[in-house]
């Protein structure tokens, strides 16, 4: 049988009324990968049992499909016209992907100069209207909510509580695909805050075990380590580069209740386990969706986390094609060679 998509898989558990028409891509159903090697890597002979939850192959290459489905249903449901939202981009990418299907007109506010590539192609594509802010996504925020007091626009941030109820569908197929068991730590990048949030209360409501969570900030825009508001946030991870996250208390709330850890990761070890992630198991994330991987290394080594006999699940929250500036700038240009047989058996026994 065909995956529905996550409102049709997992209704009984979502607040939405049987005659109420879905808006859906078929998202969700992500694959949760064994990462054997990985595992080995990051801690040695330990028995850590790790798995990756691969969220980027979402029909817009992210996790916010899952949250989005049921933002424009609902929106769609209580008769909106028009969408809006700020982004770092996959926000954007997704709500101008499910607003084209309900045929409603979208703008996306992103930071001028700080969206990736393949989330900006997206947003063209799908027919979004981009408005380029000349500020952080925290002003863009700011303004969109302002907006939305003033205009009957739908907002489908994650201040949207729709968007969450979504989201939390990613936590019922981790337990689902484990077994009927939830990890004994769920690792991910946070940024404005809404996706840990939402996985605490997938696990909570699902009733199958909670995990303890592991947040994983950059070091340059780590509001939730620090304490206090990043005026100016900086990371090459620019899906989380956000100074004042909109569910900041109720992902604090969700760290203290699961017992969990929120780190903060430098950008030089969040390209180490995006590294890690695409050479040693074939996993190609953009470099905020590493940031759970790298403060699990973290923890790891600095002693947190005992990772003997553990079961950890990393949330790779968006797909590699998302940032390929990125992906090429971290590399070495690719070998030029004429074109004969000759040059290529010179290259072959060449050392490497
Ligand atoms: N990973 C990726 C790839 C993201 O795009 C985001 C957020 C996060 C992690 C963090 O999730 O905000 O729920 O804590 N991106 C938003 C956007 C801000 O506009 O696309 P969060």
């Amino acid at each position: 049988m065909s995956w529905p998509g996550v409102i049709s898989a997992y209704r009984a558990y979502l607040p939405f009324a049987e005659s109420t028409p879905i808006v859906s891509l078929n998202e969700g159903n992500t694959p949760l990968i064994r990462a054997d090697r990985l595992a080995e890597a990051l801690a040695p002979g330990a028995g850590l049992q790790l798995y990756l939850k691969y969220e980027g192959l979402n029909p817009t290459g992210s996790f916010k499909d899952r949250g989005m489905t049921a933002a424009i249903t609902q929106a769609v449901h209580e008769g909106a016209r028009t969408v809006i939202c700020a982004s770092t981009g996959n926000t954007a990418a997704s709500a101008a992907a499910y607003a084209a299907r309900a045929g409603l007109r979208c703008l996306v506010l992103v930071p001028q100069g700080k969206i990736a590539l393949g989330k900006l192609a997206a947003c063209l594509a799908y027919g979004a209207e981009v408005i380029s802010i000349d500020g952080s996504f925290d002003d863009a925020l700011a303004l969109v909510r302002e907006l939305v007091q003033r205009h009957p626009i739908a907002l489908v941030n994650s201040v949207n509580p729709w968007r969450l109820e979504g989201q939390k569908t990613g936590a019922f197929e981790i337990v689902d695909q484990l077994g009927g068991r939830a990890p004994d730590w769920h690792c991910l990048p946070v940024g404005n805050a809404g996706n840990i949030s939402a996985y605490w209360l997938g696990y909570q409501q699902y009733g199958r075990g909670l995990p303890r969570l592991l947040g994983g900030q950059a070091a340059g825009a780590a509001p939730l380590v620090h304490g206090r508001v990043i005026e100016r946030p900086e990371t090459l991870a620019t899906a989380i580069r956000i100074g004042n996250p909109a569910r900041w208390q109720q992902a604090l709330q969700a760290l203290d209740a699961s017992g969990g850890i929120v780190t903060a990761v430098t950008d030089a070890a969040i390209l180490a386990a995006w590294r890690l992630l695409a050479r040693l198991e074939g996993v190609f994330v953009e470099p905020a969706s590493a940031t759970g991987v790298a403060a699990l290394q973290q923890q790891i080594a600095l002693g947190e986390i005992d990772p003997a006999g553990q079961t950890a699940v990393c949330v790779l929250t968006g797909h590699g094609l998302k940032d390929p500036d990125t992906a090429v700038q971290q590399a070495a240009p690719p070998h030029r060679l004429p074109a004969d047989l000759a040059a290529l058996e010179g290259y072959l026994g060449r050392e490497t």
